[in-house]
């Protein structure tokens, strides 16, 4: 009892002073304070610093904030004399969350002093970047999607974000293809389903090219001619890279995915020539037994290890495309943090990459990450297995469809086709981000679409559920609510849990991995469940309805930030 009212006492001093000067500090303070005391088990002796906050949080999502002000003042929590005019224009004109968020508005409800000390700048993101007219693989939807997340991260948390897609479309694949087109291609069928055409013709002119030395002569023919701008070469080549781009684009678009820039590596072959010749005159270079440009990438106390920079037949390499490239994309964007998503395969690649470029005196490179990931196992459609990415899709659509048909608590929908694509990316995007990136996971159909279940489709039918809701008590209305009316452990734990928000989009910053916002939404979807349960709003008094209607609208808007943020399109209906 007796540490009861001493809390109870600290709360009502830092209620009452603390506030007023700092009100971001002080809703941490709180929090930490509970965390650190409580964990996630409520206690009485909180109750009354809960309730306070509970005010705050909601009232400060409120579309009047001024309105919120004088409420908080009237009923005691700020002093209502004392703090200058300037001072209640700042507090009014801060951010607040939009109740549910806006389209494409991912901040964070609260700005405590946690993102004070986050640095912001300019973040280029590149990711996605598959490989002209190459088969698609599951790693390249995983860059996508990955990426997405950390752009649209980086953009909540204050930074100037430049989306870049760096394509595959350079290098001895393309003399094979364009090789391979003059014996097996047919303009008509490029019309017609372009992908799936210079796919067919790849695999052809590989299979011929495995024992048929002149096949191979005929590519490496090719390739040279475009290496050397021949015109005939060069717009065969633009054709094909045209119109992979348009096709890539129609699934970004799917995927509510977009990039500010399309580069490539055929952008670089000029600077990549320079590079090497940078590296030459610095020392850097040297020449290998068989005759390739190497880089001596070795650290102090390691193993010898070099990096080919360039071919003995005095052509260059993946590398060395990067490596013009990121010296490029200084130049031209100054960025304060550049990071590459790809497979976990390239660690090494990237690691060489940044070695290489501090060595020629780019000490930015610190300040370059890669962000690797895991392999997908078994994904395939029920055609098989998968070569472009739209089947996958259209499998998540079509099962999503079917799953909607078949089940009794099917809302009405709008556009059921458009809803089911939604969710059932939702689904993908979720099964991929639970766990660490760093692993691998197996794909699993049935699990991800599971409406009860850690999925996205629990998401999804959690925000179409808080929806409903709100619109049908649309008339109860009213911003200002009594909080004391929240008394039951049920709500106080949503509330608790509402807070930890702006500390799982920090913990997400500092890693890079989306599990970590996942979880809390899971987490925050099944409080939401027993609240649904425990808090019914029909057949409660006006006061009361009011009061949990705020609750839930508050946990809806938390809800769709978050998923947005993951690159998910909250759906109001299902
Ligand atoms: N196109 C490459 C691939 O599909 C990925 C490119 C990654 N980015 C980079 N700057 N190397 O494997």
């Amino acid at each position: 009892k007796e540490r009861e009212d001493k809390i109870r006492e600290e709360y009502d001093e830092i209620l009452t002073t603390k506030l007023a000067e700092q009100y971001d500090a002080f809703v941490k303070f709180t929090h930490d304070q509970l965390m650190r005391r409580f964990g996630e088990q409520p206690a009485s002796c909180v109750f009354v610093g809960l309730l306070k906050l509970l005010e705050l949080v909601l009232l400060r999502q409120s579309p009047d904030f001024k309105l919120s002000i004088n409420t908080l003042r009237s009923s005691g929590v700020l002093p209502s004399s004392g703090d200058t005019q300037q001072q209640s224009e700042e507090l009014a004109n801060r951010k607040m969350l939009e109740p549910f968020g806006k389209e494409d508005d991912h901040t964070f409800g609260l700005n405590s002093e946690l993102f004070k000390t986050l640095k912001k700048g300019t973040t280029l993101v590149e990711y996605s970047s598959p490989n002209i007219a190459k088969k698609f693989h599951a790693g390249h939807l995983r860059s996508t999607i990955i990426g997405n997340f950390i752009a649209n991260l980086k953009q909540s948390l204050g930074n100037n974000v430049i989306r870049m897609n760096y394509l595959g479309d350079w290098g001895m694949q393309f003399g094979l293809l364009g090789a391979g087109f003059g014996k097996f291609g047919c303009q008509e069928k490029l019309k017609e389903n372009p992908l799936q055409h210079l796919f067919e013709v790849y695999v052809q002119v590989n299979k011929e090219a495995e024992h048929n030395e002149d096949t191979m002569q005929a590519a490496r023919d090719f390739f040279r001619q475009l290496e050397q701008h021949e015109s005939e070469a060069v717009s065969l080549w633009q054709q094909f890279r045209e119109i992979t781009v348009d096709e890539y684009q129609r699934v970004y678009k799917r995927l509510n995915v977009h990039f500010d820039i399309y580069s490539g590596e055929s952008f670089h072959q000029h600077g990549a020539q320079e590079v090497v010749q940078q590296l030459q005159s610095r020392g850097l270079l040297k020449t290998s037994e068989t005759g390739a440009g190497v880089v001596d990438t070795s650290t102090d106390g390691d193993m010898s290890s070099v990096c080919a920079v360039q071919r003995a037949d005095g052509t260059t390499l993946y590398i060395t495309r990067d490596l013009a490239a990121a010296i490029d994309r200084k130049e031209k964007y100054n960025f304060d943090e550049m990071i590459y998503v790809t497979d976990k395969g390239q660690a090494n690649h990237f690691n060489q990459l940044f070695h290489v470029l501090r060595a020629l005196g780019h000490s930015w490179a610190d300040r370059c990450e890669h962000v690797p990931f895991g392999l997908v196992r078994g994904m395939s459609t029920r055609s098989g297995e998968v070569v472009f990415l739209e089947d996958v899709l259209n499998e998540a659509r079509n099962r999503m469809l079917h799953n909607t048909s078949q089940s009794k608590t099917t809302k009405e929908m709008d556009d059921p086709e458009d809803t089911a694509e939604k969710v059932g990316i939702s689904a993908l995007i979720v099964q991929d981000f639970k766990g660490p990136l760093h692993s691998d996971y197996k794909f699993d159909w049935d699990r991800m679409l599971q409406a009860k279940g850690d999925t996205g489709v629990f998401l999804q039918y959690t925000h179409a559920r808080l929806c409903s809701l709100i619109r049908r008590n649309e008339g109860v209305g009213g911003f200002i609510f009594d909080p004391s009316l929240l008394l039951e452990p049920t709500s106080i734990i949503v509330l608790q849990h509402l807070l930890r928000y702006d500390e799982v989009l920090y913990q997400s910053s500092q890693d890079l991995q989306p599990k970590h916002l996942v979880n809390f939404l899971l987490k925050l979807c099944h409080l939401v469940a027993s609240a649904h349960r425990e808090l019914p709003v029909k057949g409660s008094s006006q006061d009361v309805a009011q009061a949990r209607l705020r609750l839930f609208s508050g946990a809806g808007s938390v809800l769709a930030g978050g998923m947005r943020i993951l690159g998910i399109t909250p759906v109001d209906k299902m």
